[in-house]
């Protein structure tokens, strides 16, 4: 019955019905959908994408990889950066990520945004409008986010708001501003500042809305030695050599 049916499907999609045979028995069964599949809520993560889940447009899925790499970014002691907040929700995981597993690393998180919205997008490569995102505020996230001594907001238009922090070390940085002036702008000044072993993780990169954030990753990278690599989740990741 099961060969009819894939025969059926197949004979009117181009997809093939994926065989993954079900273990009974085996620990932590029910996060096995189909695979191990921790970001539905498995073990320590879980605390964090709930604090984050009411205010982010970012999904479980993608905050377990930010989850995991600001982990291990924490050993290289350098700051985190984002770029990209709007209401705060990733903000809120990687803050309670360095409090919770990195207090003793001096480790600050460094929040980037208008908080007034999408500047002027380029309508040549961006879906994205100008003042997109604007209901928010600069004060509602950093009561959210809290941990004054670890977070310091900058709000106003990237790369104005990077003046002065020249001199920064970075180990982890989310970029998350969907548009591609924006993205340009923010690996102009972070890449060279991005530490070896650090990350970049670019929230947007396959998402169809956002075809200028790949646009911008693809362009930079060409003549680079990292290569951004492509996520299932829609991010991609780039690891400093
Ligand atoms: C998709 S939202 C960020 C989502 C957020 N990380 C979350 O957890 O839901 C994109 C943000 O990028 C900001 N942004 C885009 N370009 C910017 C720029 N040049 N300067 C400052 N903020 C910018 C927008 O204001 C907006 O709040």
């Amino acid at each position: 019955m099961l060969k009819k049916i894939e025969r059926f499907i197949n004979l009117f999609t181009s997809l093939k019905v994926q065989k993954v045979k079900t273990v009974r028995g085996i620990p932590d069964a029910q996060f096995y959908k189909p695979y191990f599949s921790p970001w539905l809520g498995y073990g320590e993560f879980k605390p964090f994408v709930e604090s984050a889940e009411k205010y982010t447009l970012v999904t479980a899925d993608r905050c377990y990889v930010l989850y995991t790499f600001g982990k291990q970014a924490l050993a290289l002691g350098g700051e985190f950066w984002e770029c990209g907040v709007y209401k705060g929700g990733t903000a809120i995981l990687l803050a309670k990520v360095i409090a919770e597993y990195g207090k003793q690393s001096g480790t600050k998180l460094h929040l980037f945004d208008t908080f007034e919205g999408m500047p002027d997008v380029n309508a040549q490569k961006d879906w994205h409008k100008s003042g997109d995102f604007k209901d928010t505020s600069e004060e509602a996230v950093s009561a959210r986010v809290g941990h004054p001594d670890l977070v310091v907001t900058h709000k106003g238009f990237i790369p104005d708001t990077f003046k002065g922090l020249e001199n920064s070390k970075i180990s982890f940085a989310h970029i998350d501003v969907d548009i591609y002036q924006s993205i340009i702008d923010s690996l102009n000044f972070i890449y060279p500042r991005l530490m070896s072993g650090g990350f970049i993780i670019f929230d947007d990169y396959g998402f169809p809305t956002c075809p200028g954030a790949r646009q911008a990753v693809d362009e930079f990278f060409a003549n680079k030695p990292e290569q951004p690599l492509a996520m299932p989740s829609g991010q991609a990741v780039v690891f400093k050599s």
